[in-house]
């Protein structure tokens, strides 16, 4: 199966993907009033699981509450659409995809009233990472982080972010790293960290950056594994003179950067911390999908 021959689910109703439309008027289409995640799926040990699919759903009632739109459904029903769209789908990896909109108005900037949001989910394959990438690491450019302040927000409105990352692709590079102010906030689809004498750093949750549920794995990890971790700010100076820098995220999980800016990070070899967290991320995910499968099994069971 393409994945242009996936199912989706429409505002209560599942249908092709290629059947789905949604108003002009949509905020979404008009304003980029909305807010997603990307959830990703994989299959380890013959158990087809979401990886973190609690702090994804977590984190959508954050970026709902911020931008006041009414959260359509409880944690448990985004959990069962979420177990149903995976199997409507026969790919072993899947990446699912969540937009919540404001809804369909007259275009007009005030919040509309007695509207109700427009929710779209669907799934794509989501191919293997590149050995390649995680043997050799990736390639990097730097720029100013010239997005909105509220980059905490996972909102639709990814102009600035879609920029940053055309700016790698313009560049001969795989991500964009961005700095305010001379300081570090992240990339523009991913999460920044670095480790320098063998402690991981990454900067602050603040409004200046998402809070990536990766990033929040692998500090998780790198804790449980006895690491020393600190979220702190992170100077541009140490950003350039760190022993390793990686991204993270959903789609990518971890990658060292070894070239940034055209010149190499640490000895322009993924390093050995690296290596370490990219090993126990996938003990993470066959233990995530152990307990995503109990919980499935004992809510087939209780209905
Ligand atoms: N991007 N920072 C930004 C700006 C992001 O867009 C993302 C994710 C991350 C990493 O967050 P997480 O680990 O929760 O995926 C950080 C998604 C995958 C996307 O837009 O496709």
């Amino acid at each position: 199966m393409d994945w242009h021959q996936g199912t989706c689910y429409l505002n209560g109703k599942w249908m092709p993907l290629a059947d789905a439309s949604i108003s002009v008027l949509d905020r979404g289409f008009i304003f980029g009033d909305g807010v997603y995640e990307v959830i990703p799926v994989d299959t380890v040990d013959g158990i087809r699981a979401p990886f973190h699919a609690r702090p994804h759903y977590a984190r959508l009632q954050r970026s709902l509450d911020a931008v006041r739109i009414s959260n359509p459904f409880s944690l448990e029903q985004w959990l069962d659409l979420t177990a149903e769209l995976i199997d409507r789908h026969p790919w072993p990896r899947q990446l699912i995809y969540v937009q919540v909109t404001r809804g369909v108005a007259k275009r007009d900037h005030p919040f509309p009233t007695g509207v109700t949001p427009t929710v779209f989910m669907n799934s794509t394959p989501w191919p293997q990472i590149p050995a390649e990438q995680i043997e050799n690491g990736v390639s990097a450019v730097t720029h100013a982080d010239e997005r909105w302040l509220h980059c905490d927000i996972k909102s639709i409105s990814l102009l600035g972010n879609v920029l940053m990352k055309q700016y790698a692709m313009d560049h001969g590079a795989s991500e964009t790293v961005m700095l305010r102010d001379g300081f570090l906030t992240e990339g523009s689809s991913t999460n920044t960290m670095l480790v320098k004498d063998g402690v991981v750093i990454a900067p602050l949750k603040t409004v200046q950056i998402l809070p990536g549920i990766t990033y929040d794995a692998v500090f998780d990890i790198a804790r449980a594994h006895g690491l020393k971790t600190e979220r702190r700010p992170v100077a541009e100076a140490e950003l350039r003179s760190a022993d390793e820098v990686w991204l993270s995220s959903s789609g990518r999980e971890v990658l060292a950067i070894t070239r940034l800016d055209g010149k190499p990070v640490g000895n322009g070899r993924p390093g050995p911390v690296y290596q370490q967290v990219q090993a126990w991320m996938q003990q993470a995910k066959r233990e995530d999908a152990l307990a995503w499968k109990a919980e499935r099994d004992g809510r087939t069971r209780a209905t």
